[in-house]
């Protein structure tokens, strides 16, 4: 495998990558699509749970909004860094509402092109070479994207079930060198940990202690079951004055494609961050970002119609999985299911396995790090009935 981590052969051209590239960790499961493929050819059903996607309707809003923006000669330009101020107006009204945050749209809203970006671009706006940047283990790639190529020292800490996948604080408080950055996602992807306000207050105060820059992912903040409430940054003491939080229209609101979110928290990390996003990008579609408004002056009740589809699509997978042969938790939150490989194999492994022999396509612990080793994730991308028709056939090769 050469440093592009493809095994072509080049096609003749004299490139050759930089040597850098040779740190990243080789994409995990190349060969995935090219099986889909020749099974659905063969016209074998595949029942795909490997992408966190759920594929269910983006907002009315969100549509209608777009097709009157994109014909709206105001909305056509650079949206830069500033953005559209309904949109900023509209993303702080809404911390206001769910997270009780007195917000400044101007200087405390930052607009990203989808949160994956900004993940990665915080990493530069925030360490020098060689501070150190927590990364949890298995854990979303910009966060070990973004401090690799600023330079950092990462250490990863291993999410283990025993500390209910959380990241200890101790661990925030004993990391070795000149801590900047602790990256930290919860409710969690992979493992669904939904830990409570508490738990957030003390990484809160471990990195004041260290004077790091708490970056809190909240992608799933509203993706969540049972009376379980995700908390925010913005609500704990400390916390506006120690990170940032990113939201993301993704998961909540079904929009992965639309590629929004937003930044919010001390405006100085912010200030500092759309300085690096300045030489990166100029910002996102501002008709995009009327949508995103739009679907936020009405949020809760978009977020009650996903949140209910993905309710009954855990409540059928949970059991299926179970009967199947699966050890897992009923997640909390999240579209994901974490569950400990049966057997002995290894979770590339049994993945691949599971795609020949059951036609499930599942993803590997592995691949979002070697603390996710023993598991591997399916995320709620089909409806119930399809689960259970997957579920038949992973327990008939288990
Ligand atoms: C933990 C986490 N954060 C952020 C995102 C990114 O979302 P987006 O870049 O689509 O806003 C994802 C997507 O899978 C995620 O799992």
């Amino acid at each position: 495998m050469n440093a592009n981590g493809s095994n072509g052969a080049g096609g003749g051209s004299s490139f050759e990558a930089p040597a850098r590239l040779a740190g990243l960790p080789p994409y995990p499961l190349a060969a995935v699509p090219d099986i889909k493929a020749r099974l659905r050819a063969a016209g074998e059903v595949v029942y795909d749970f490997g992408v966190g996607d759920s594929g269910l309707p983006v907002p009315d809003v969100a549509v209608e909004t777009l097709r009157a923006a994109a014909v709206d000669p105001s909305l056509q330009g650079y949206g830069f860094q500033r953005g559209l101020p309904r949109f900023r107006e509209a993303a702080a009204l809404w911390m206001a509402r769910r997270f009780g945050a007195n917000v400044d749209p101007d200087s405390e809203i930052l607009p990203v092109i989808g949160s994956k970006e900004a993940i990665a671009l915080l990493a530069f706006a925030v360490l020098d070479p060689g501070d150190t940047a927590l990364v949890p283990d298995p854990g979303y790639a910009p966060y070990f994207g973004g401090s690799f190529f600023a330079g950092a020292r990462i250490v990863r800490v291993p999410l283990l079930r025993e500390n209910g996948f959380l990241v200890p604080p101790d661990r925030i408080r004993q990391a070795p060198g000149r801590l900047r950055l602790v990256y930290l996602n919860y409710p969690n992807n992979p493992t669904a940990a939904s830990p409570d306000r508490s738990y957030l207050e003390e990484v809160v105060s471990a990195c004041a202690e260290r004077s790091a820059v708490l970056l809190w992912d909240n992608a799933y903040s509203e993706v969540t079951f049972d009376g379980y409430r995700a908390p925010g940054l913005l609500e704990v003491p400390g916390g506006r004055e120690t990170g940032i939080e990113l939201h993301s229209f993704s998961k909540s609101w079904n929009m992965t494609g639309w590629r929004l979110g937003w930044a919010t928290g001390n405006s100085e990390v912010l200030a500092s961050l759309r300085r690096v996003k300045t030489f990166f990008d100029s910002g996102s579609y501002l008709a995009i970002q009327a949508a995103g408004a739009a679907v936020l002056e009405d949020s809760e009740r978009w977020t009650k119609r996903t949140v209910e589809r993905l309710q009954t699509r855990r409540d059928a997978a949970v059991p299926a999985f179970r009967a199947a042969g699966f050890d897992l938790e009923v997640p909390k939150a999240t579209l994901y299911l974490w569950m400990r490989v049966p057997g002995e194999e290894d979770s590339e492994s049994f993945c691949l396995r599971m795609l020949e022999e059951a036609h499930v396509v599942l993803l590997p612990g592995s691949a979002l790090g070697e603390g996710g080793e023993g598991y591997v994730r399916a995320s709620l991308t089909l409806d119930s009935d399809l689960f259970a028709q997957a579920c038949a056939r992973l327990g008939q090769v288990l």
